[in-house]
């Protein structure tokens, strides 16, 4: 099948009902999304089909029907999506594991509100899990990426 990753076409030869985070860690090399609990729990496989977050270790392949961004494809290293930087700015991350997911939440949940409050704050990042507890930061860096999304100093 025809999968877009990032803005590129890949073919890949695989089933139907291969979850999307094997395609894209084991066939297309693409290692940002992480594998946690592979039941649609934890939110460390969360890619964007489409512009929404998904759990790619539960969404077989072959429902994929719009174009997949993953970490990968948010930012450049040049040109960091405005959640990246904001992560960077409250140095977020701790062991790292679960933030590809959290910031492709967070992007997604900006794309669809530019003004969140606390509570649609933790609404969206609800199923994003970070055993080393950064909540309070991504709250922050939340804040912070809309605010710079509005034009106002941070
Ligand atoms: S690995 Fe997909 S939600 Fe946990
Ligand atoms: S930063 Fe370690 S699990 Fe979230």
């Amino acid at each position: 099948m025809r999968l877009i990753v990032n803005g590129k076409t890949h073919e890949v030869d695989v089933e139907d009902e291969m979850p999307l985070l094997w395609v894209l860690r084991d066939m297309l090399g693409v290692t940002g999304p992480k594998y946690g609990c592979g039941i649609a729990s934890c939110g460390a496989c969360t890619v964007h089909v489409g512009g929404e977050p998904v759990r790619s270790c539960s969404l077989p392949v072959g429902d994929v029907k719009a174009d997949v961004t993953t970490i990968e494809g948010l930012g450049t290293p040049t040109a960091l999506h405005v959640v990246q930087r904001a992560w960077v700015e409250h140095q977020v991350a701790q062991c790292g594991y679960c933030q590809s997911g959290q910031i492709m939440s967070a992007a997604a949940l900006l794309s669809a509100n530019g003004n969140p409050s606390d509570d649609d704050i933790d609404e969206a990042m609800s199923g994003n899990l970070c055993r080393c507890g950064t909540y309070p930061r991504i709250r922050a860096a939340i804040k912070t990426a809309a605010r710079e999304l509005k034009g106002r100093p941070t």
